[in-house]
């Protein structure tokens, strides 16, 4: 039986994958195998430049499907590939996508079984989405751009390109994006936007508190919770701003990340940033004292056996701070919290709920949570409480973000969308 809960991100997926002439074809395959395990199941489609580059064996093994590369292709019953292929889709992606087939496709070409099948696609039910791969300057031509801009008109989704080395020596735009980007942004593109227009805050991991230059205190948090939910936030059509303690976490694609260590570090990111967030999510655990007088040497020991007398001074409580902001409180900012408890998880987070004054606190039990890529939260509002049953971060962050856009969508008075 699959479990619902953590279904991969693109199950039930048919993606035709489209591979047009360019060294990124190397890609390609990697890209398949993403796919795959994704859960998509992958049909894919060769022009003859690509087959230069990559041979269709490779595809074929890792697709476990018979390529198409021939308009002429004698399997299909009917004859006509370019008919059966786009019907069955429910996202034709060209990756690599080179200047010559961006061309073609903006021409509306189709002497080739690729081109053909695109302009044969219908066009309200099986998007299309190109990664252009090339060199710098041939993205760069006003022939490219006028081109790509064009296929926009046209419905198709451009996905951006990446910025490096390329296989001619030089450096710029024009790569093609890596195989996760790519996944990403396609699981981002079938995911419904449920939080367009909402520019949404989120703080996560630990913080640090230095005692001295090369000492501290940290706690055991992740921040595997945090950057789930800023993913999802920014697959669900919000712009995310993630504000990360000190972690070694791949930041999400499209999510603007900045770095901070101690708690104050903290405070100051996020008190520049709450006044413009349509939406605050507080999972960083933050650390709730910091040493009082840390000291800017390395502290030693003298031999003595005595021990460094420590005092602590209380950081300041940043939900609370934004919560009690003006922007908060007139309701233009849906401040959400987190309860990291070890017991009485009910009874603890209903009473931090009302202690800082949020609409919703969500409750986990820390030991079960800090370092697991798995967890179950308790979402406690006004209303009561109910629980999300243990599953991946990334489907609880998902299910979250739900919730949370299904409340802003009942609150009144309206909310100001980013959009606005
Ligand atoms: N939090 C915060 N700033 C702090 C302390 C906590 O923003 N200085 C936020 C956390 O990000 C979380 C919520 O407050 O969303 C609750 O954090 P938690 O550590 O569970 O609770 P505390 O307020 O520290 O209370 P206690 O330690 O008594 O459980």
């Amino acid at each position: 039986m699959t479990n619902q809960a953590n279904a991969p991100d693109l199950a039930g997926k048919h993606i035709v994958l489209g591979l047009s002439g360019g060294i990124a074809c190397y890609k390609s395959a990697e890209l398949c195998r993403g796919l795959i395990k994704a859960g998509a199941t992958v049909q894919v489609v060769m022009t003859e430049a690509a087959a230069q580059f990559i041979t269709p064996v490779t595809m074929q093994a890792l697709s476990g499907r018979p390529v198409y590369s021939s308009q002429w292709d004698g399997r299909e019953p009917n004859g006509m590939a370019h008919i059966n292929l786009s019907r069955e889709a429910d996202a034709i992606l060209i990756a690599p996508c080179s200047a010559d087939f961006i061309a073609r496709l903006v021409q509306g070409r189709a002497d080739e079984l690729l081109s053909l099948m695109c302009l044969a696609r219908p066009v309200d039910r099986v998007p299309l989405l190109v990664a252009p791969a090339m060199n710098r300057e041939m993205y760069a031509h006003p022939a490219t751009q006028r081109n790509l801009s064009q296929l926009v008109q046209d419905g198709a989704t451009v996905l951006g390109v990446g910025t490096g080395f390329q296989a001619c020596g030089e450096t710029g735009d024009g790569r093609m994006l890596e195989p996760d980007e790519l996944l990403e942004d396609l699981i981002a593109f079938f995911t419904p936007k449920i939080l367009s227009g909402e520019r949404v805050l989120v703080t996560a991991g630990p913080t640090y508190e230095a005692i001295d230059p090369v000492r501290g205190i940290t706690n055991l948090s992740s921040g595997k919770m945090g950057f789930a939910i800023a993913r999802a936030a920014r697959e669900a059509g919000a712009e995310v701003t993630l504000v990360a303690g000190p972690v070694s976490l791949v930041t999400p694609r499209g999510v603007t990340r900045i770095d901070v260590k101690s708690a104050s570090n903290m405070l100051s990111a996020v008190a520049e940033r709450a006044q413009s967030a349509t939406i605050f999510i507080a999972t960083a655990a933050v650390a709730d004292w910091r040493p009082a007088d840390p000291s800017a040497q390395k502290i030693k020991k003298d031999g003595s056996g005595q021990t460094p007398q420590l005092s602590f001074t209380e950081n300041t409580d940043i939900l609370a701070t934004v919560a009690r902001s003006t922007a908060a409180q007139a309701g233009r900012l849906f401040c959400v919290g987190f309860a990291a408890e070890s017991h009485d998880l009910l009874e603890n987070a209903q009473a931090k709920r009302l202690r800082k004054q949020v609409p919703l606190l969500v409750g986990n039990i820390g030991p079960d949570t800090f370092g697991h890529d798995d967890n179950a939260l308790l979402l406690i509002d006004a209303q009561g409480s109910f629980e999300l049953p243990r599953a991946s971060k990334r489907s609880l962050a998902r299910k979250l973000v739900g919730e949370i856009a299904a409340r802003i969508q009942a609150h009144v008075p309206p909310r100001q969308k980013a959009a606005s």
